[in-house]
């Protein structure tokens, strides 16, 4: 059921168009002809496995129909300022008509600046944070070939400084479209489809949890949960179940969607693991995400029962078995389990702590971060005992 308790004032931005379905990729010409973009240069902002896979040959063909095309196709994780800059000039240097990002999120995050930068001028660093960009990007169609991080759908470029996660936050860089098309993702290994389906997860319950939920994004949550729950090990056991593939590139969608109420704790927690082992997003967030449950229990159990009742069996569901349907379905997905399995240092945990607190704040978080709560929740963490973060927190 979705909540209008709320009195809250939400500004949600999403893609003016969605095209979705088999095949949707060979249709994006007309798609573009839909926005009067009827001729001239594409630029084709792609990652290195989208290239490996042949999949750029899926948006590049058909649109060579009308369109010339330039590709830029040296994305990969976590893009550094260096790479965006490289970006910038490359699209500055020909006049194009509109911009496509092809792949996970990465490559849409740098596409989007590549649209934006390519109608303006400056450098990257000039647009590091909450920014406006003084000339409207060119239009931008999103086409992901992972089903998780939802970029097609936001208004948020994340990139990598100096080994730290940096952001450009504009709503004129939610893409114009976004095209779903689940052949595209009918390649990705199990441990990409786990690792990504669990972000779409985390994005949802996260901004389920946070101060900012309004109905539009409970709707959206809702949807992600249910889908995910239903699908996501059926993704990973039979990659070529394109049903379920349908099921989760719709949810990595809806998840993005729910970004508009921000994330919550988890990320935070899930920027100070990535920052000292090296793992997927989506795993990390992962990891986080019972003990993020838990900590905000009792703030708001009703929410979590609720999202608790479109997982789970039974009348009675609460958010405590939320908190360990989470973490089962992480284990039987084979993610890592605590802070010991991926090599952190029981010593790391005072710095984890006090870097999640100054450096990634969140004040959409339903329940005030403290340090001291932060050290029970990374001593839990550390020891991968849900169970005894809900007591903790109870
Ligand atoms: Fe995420």
């Amino acid at each position: 059921m979705i909540s209008f308790e709320s009195n809250t004032v939400g500004a949600c931005l999403s893609p003016r168009q969605v095209m979705i379905g088999d095949g949707a990729a060979a249709q994006i010409h007309e798609m573009l002809g839909n926005w009067q973009v009827s001729d001239g240069r594409v630029l084709i902002v792609a990652d290195k496995e989208v290239v490996r896979l042949g999949l750029i040959d899926k948006v590049r063909e058909p649109l060579k129909a009308n369109y010339d095309v330039a590709c830029f196709d040296e994305i990969v994780g976590e893009p550094t300022l260096a790479t965006a800059e490289t970006l910038a000039n490359f699209a500055r240097q020909q006049p194009y008509s509109a911009v496509v990002g092809l792949g996970g999120g990465s490559a849409i995050d740098m596409s989007k600046l590549a649209a934006a930068l390519a109608a303006n001028t400056g450098d990257v660093m000039d647009y590091i944070g909450i920014t406006r960009f003084k000339e409207t990007p060119l239009p931008l169609l999103a086409v992901p070939t992972t089903a998780g991080t939802g970029a097609e759908a936001t208004a948020v470029s994340m990139l990598s400084i100096e080994g730290k996660k940096a952001i450009v936050l504009s709503p004129q860089l939610v893409p114009l479209a976004a095209v779903l098309d689940p052949l595209l993702t009918l390649s990705l290994p199990p441990k990409v489809t786990a690792a990504t389906g669990l972000d779409a997860l985390s994005h949802a319950l996260e901004a389920f949890m946070s101060i900012k939920a309004n109905p539009y994004t409970d709707t959206q949550a809702i949807a992600t949960i249910t889908v995910v729950a239903r699908w996501l090990k059926t993704a990973v056991e039979d990659g070529a179940n394109l049903e379920a593939r349908r099921a989760m590139i719709y949810a990595a969608y809806t998840g993005g969607l729910c970004l508009n109420a921000g994330v919550v704790l988890g990320h935070s927690v899930a920027y100070t693991i990535s920052n000292r082992a090296h793992m997927p997003h989506g795993v990390s967030c992962a990891m986080a995400l019972p003990y993020t449950i838990a900590f905000n229990l009792p703030a708001v159990s009703g929410r979590l029962s609720i999202a608790a009742a479109h997982v789970l069996e039974g009348s009675n569901v609460t958010g405590e078995d939320l908190a360990l349907w989470v973490a089962d379905l992480i284990a039987t997905l084979g993610m890592p389990r605590s802070l010991q399995d991926i090599g952190v240092k029981e010593t790391d945990l005072d710095a984890m702590a006090e870097e999640c607190l100054n450096k990634y704040p969140r004040p959409t978080n339903p329940t005030p971060i403290t340090r001291d709560r932060l050290q029970v929740f990374y001593e839990k963490m550390y020891k991968g005992d849900v169970q005894g973060c809900i007591e903790a927190f109870r």
